[in-house]
This record gives structure tokens, C-alpha cells and sequence, in this order.
């Protein structure tokens, strides 16, 4: 294990794998997993060859682990954690579960990931209510702004205010503690998808209180594809899950019981994981992967990201290149707008000649590099930008 200062995290470049040479600063798109998940992963797959033997229980433990560990991580009761495949599962699972009436406002943020987006498009249509997307208002420095826009949105009218906590775009920060309570004065569902900031940042809660958080396991928790869990509160209690599964009930733990069936569900947010919900090969890595982030604490892993991106930032600034205000950016995503007239297909042809691995998005350059990476990787970024430009 790489060690860490009493107070700031270490490079951990050696827990992982990733090809030597290459500069990987794209955690925002996929999250490398370390040495340790991998191996979990391999332990899955093996444990399948002859399943001799395999109690039940196994069943039900993977399940309970990961929402303790998830719970570790967010806070709120291990029982409220679902564990389900995609954000757009999760999703979906807490917008079917809103009551929504004609008339009524759904308010977005302008560009969001589509995952938080189409099902409210489908939802408005199908209530008729207003779907509102609030814009940018202008190129970035504009979060301050954007998030003032966010909250004068929130009207009396509003049922449900579904947002992102960091934009995927470029960073941009939201004011979650602000737009929930102007959720909550207002009696609307706060729903949040969380994907480009859990396991990066520290998120709590207690403190923001969502009504339902989606956070997708294969970005910035650094675990596998197809892995993502929720937080639903109370609102969602008595909901309907997306499948009727047979796992997800009171008593399933007795296999020979099975057929005396039970419509009644596990407590909490079981009701709304996925069906086979316990994976035996995506579990274990995911258990793995929290583990660690646990071990790195995301306080520490904002920090270290934060270093490595904010001389690189006012550099780039400083060149008059327009980005977010280090105020309303979340330390691990620095997305600028490109100089007019940069050809965006050489440039991302000259990165990858140079094993330099960042995201164009539109006409932005989004970096996100995370605890594998060194100060060498941002040098190699920006020698190419320098080259180009
Ligand atoms: C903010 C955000 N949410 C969710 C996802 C992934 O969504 P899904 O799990 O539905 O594929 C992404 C992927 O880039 C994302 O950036």
C-alpha cells in the first residue's frame, strides 16, 4: 500500500495499472480500477467455476456490504441504499415515484447528463407539466449566476428539482445545500445524480438532503461498469420499484420458502435494486473499490486533485482562456473553452499521439485526473497545449 502524509494523500500511482507512458486524465469518462478490484473481479469469476460450495447467505452479504460501505460514504442508514445498474436506473426508479400533476414545474440544468434528462422529458409529456431548463447564462465565469438562475426557478409550482452536484461538463459547482433547501420550501422532490462527484468530493446526506442521490460506480468510485447505487429517503418509501423482483421481498432469505410468496417488501430502498442483484463478479469489485476510496477519504482525494490542477488552471486563465471560477468548480474536473479557431480534431489527434488522455466536450477541454496521477501527467498536457497553440 502507498502511504500517505498525516494529512494529505500520496500518489497512488502504484495500486494501479495503468499503461506506462500513458497520461490518463479522464476519470470523468472512466475510472481505472486499481490492482486490488481487479483482483476481487478475478476472485468472482473463479469462485463460479464450481460453485461447491455456495450457502444461500452469499446471496444477501455482498448486497449488505456494499450499503454499508456506501452508507460509509455518503452517511444515512445502510437501509436506504439500492443497489441498481445504471444512473439512468436510478433515476428513473425515483422519477416514477414522483406524484406530478398538469401544470406543474420540473426544474434541470441546462446540458446535464442525458440519464437526468430524458425520463423528465418523458414525465413532463406524459403530466403535462413545464420541464425547465436552466441555462447557462452566459460562458463561464458563470456559475455564480447560474446558480442564482437555479434558485429563482424553483417556484412555488415546482414538483421536482432533478440536478447534477458537479456539471460533467467542465466542473461547474452546484449549490446543493441552497437549491435543497428552495426544494424543500417549496415541497419539491430534490433529486440528485451525484456520478461526477461521489467518491471525489466529500458529499454527506445529513447535510444536503436529497431526496433521492444516484451515484454511478464505474467513474470517481473507480469500481466496475454496469454498478451504480442510490440513496432514497423517506418520500420514496413506499414506492414501485421498476421490477418486480423476488429477492427485494420480506423473507427471501429462505430459498425453500420461495413459493409461499410475500408481497411484502425488505424495509428501506431494497424494493428498488436490480434484479440478481447480487452479482458475484461485480459486487466484490465494488465492495473493493469503496474500501479503498473509504481508505483515501474523499476529502483528501479533493485535495490532491485540487493540487494537481490549479497551477494549471491559472496558467491557462492567465492566457485568457475562459473557465469556471475556482469558487464554483469542483476541484477534480477543469473544463476551459478552447481558443477560437483551434482545429478540436488535430488537437485531440496531437493528445493521443502524446498518450495524453482528456475529453473534448463541445469546445472544451475537460481534465479529470484523480488519485493515480502525477504532476508529470499534467506537464505532458500541457506540453501538448503549449505545442499547439
Ligand atoms: C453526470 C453523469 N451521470 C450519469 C452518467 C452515466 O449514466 P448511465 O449510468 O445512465 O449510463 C454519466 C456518464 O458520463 C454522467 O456524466
Amino acid at each position: 500500500m502507498t502511504t500517505a502524509t498525516q494529512t494529505g494523500l500520496a500518489s497512488q500511482k502504484a495500486e494501479f495499472q495503468l499503461d506506462p507512458g500513458a497520461h490518463y486524465l479522464n476519470c470523468a469518462y472512466l475510472g481505472p480500477i486499481c490492482r486490488s478490484v481487479e483482483a476481487a473481479g478475478i476472485a468472482g469469476v473463479r469462485q463460479k467455476r464450481s460453485p461447491t460450495p455456495f450457502p444461500t447467505e452469499a446471496f444477501f452479504t455482498g448486497c449488505d456490504e456494499v450499503r454499508d460501505r456506501f452508507s460509509a460514504l455518503v452517511g444515512g442508514a445502510p437501509e436506504r441504499v439500492a443497489i441498481v445498474p445504471s444512473a439512468s436506473y436510478g433515476l428513473t426508479t425515483a422519477a416514477r415515484n414522483v406524484r406530478l400533476e398538469a401544470g406543474q414545474r420540473i426544474v434541470i440544468l441546462g446540458e446535464q447528463f442525458p440519464s437526468n434528462v430524458y425520463i423528465w422529458r418523458r414525465l413532463a409529456a406524459e403530466h403535462d407539466c413545464d420541464l425547465h431548463s436552466v441555462e447557462r447564462p452566459g460562458p463561464p465565469p458563470s456559475g455564480a449566476l447560474w446558480n442564482e438562475r437555479l434558485l429563482e426557478a424553483i417556484t412555488p409550482h415546482t414538483a421536482v428539482v432533478a440536478l447534477p452536484h458537479t456539471h460533467w461538463t467542465d466542473g461547474t459547482r452546484i449549490d446543493l445545500e441552497a437549491a435543497g433547501a428552495r426544494a424543500r420550501e417549496v415541497g419539491a422532490a430534490f433529486i440528485i445524480d451525484a456520478s461526477q462527484s461521489v467518491g471525489a468530493i466529500p458529499f454527506d446526506v445529513e447535510t444536503l438532503r436529497p431526496d433521492a442521490l444516484i451515484a454511478v460506480g464505474y467513474k470517481w468510485l473507480m469500481g466496475p461498469y454496469s454498478t451504480c447505487l442510490g440513496y432514497f429517503g423517506e418520500r420514496f418509501d413506499d414506492g414501485v420499484p421498476l421490477e418486480e423482483t423476488w429477492i427485494s421481498r420480506q423473507g427471501s432469505e429462505d430459498f425453500q420458502a420461495l413459493v409461499d410468496y410475500n408481497d411484502a417488501y425488505r424495509p428501506g430502498a431494497a424494493r428498488y435494486d436490480v434484479g440478481e442483484t447480487s452479482n458475484f463478479i461485480l459486487l466484490p469489485m465494488l465492495i473493493e473499490a469503496l474500501d479503498r476510496i473509504l481508505e483515501w477519504q474523499p476529502s483528501r482525494i479533493r485535495d490532491y486533485n485540487t493540487s494537481l490542477l490549479c497551477g494549471l488552471a491559472q496558467e491557462l486563465r492567465d492566457r485568457g482562456w475562459a473557465m469556471e471560477d475556482d469558487d464554483w468548480r469542483s476541484g477534480h474536473i477543469l473544463g476551459v473553452r478552447l481558443p477560437d479557431g483551434w482545429d478540436l480534431k488535430s488537437l485531440q489527434a496531437r493528445l493521443v499521439e502524446s498518450d495524453v488522455y482528456a475529453s473534448l466536450r463541445g469546445d472544451a477541454l475537460r481534465v479529470s485526473p484523480n488519485v493515480y496521477n502525477e504532476p508529470e501527467d499534467i506537464d505532458a498536457l500541457r506540453g501538448v497545449l503549449e505545442a499547439f497553440g
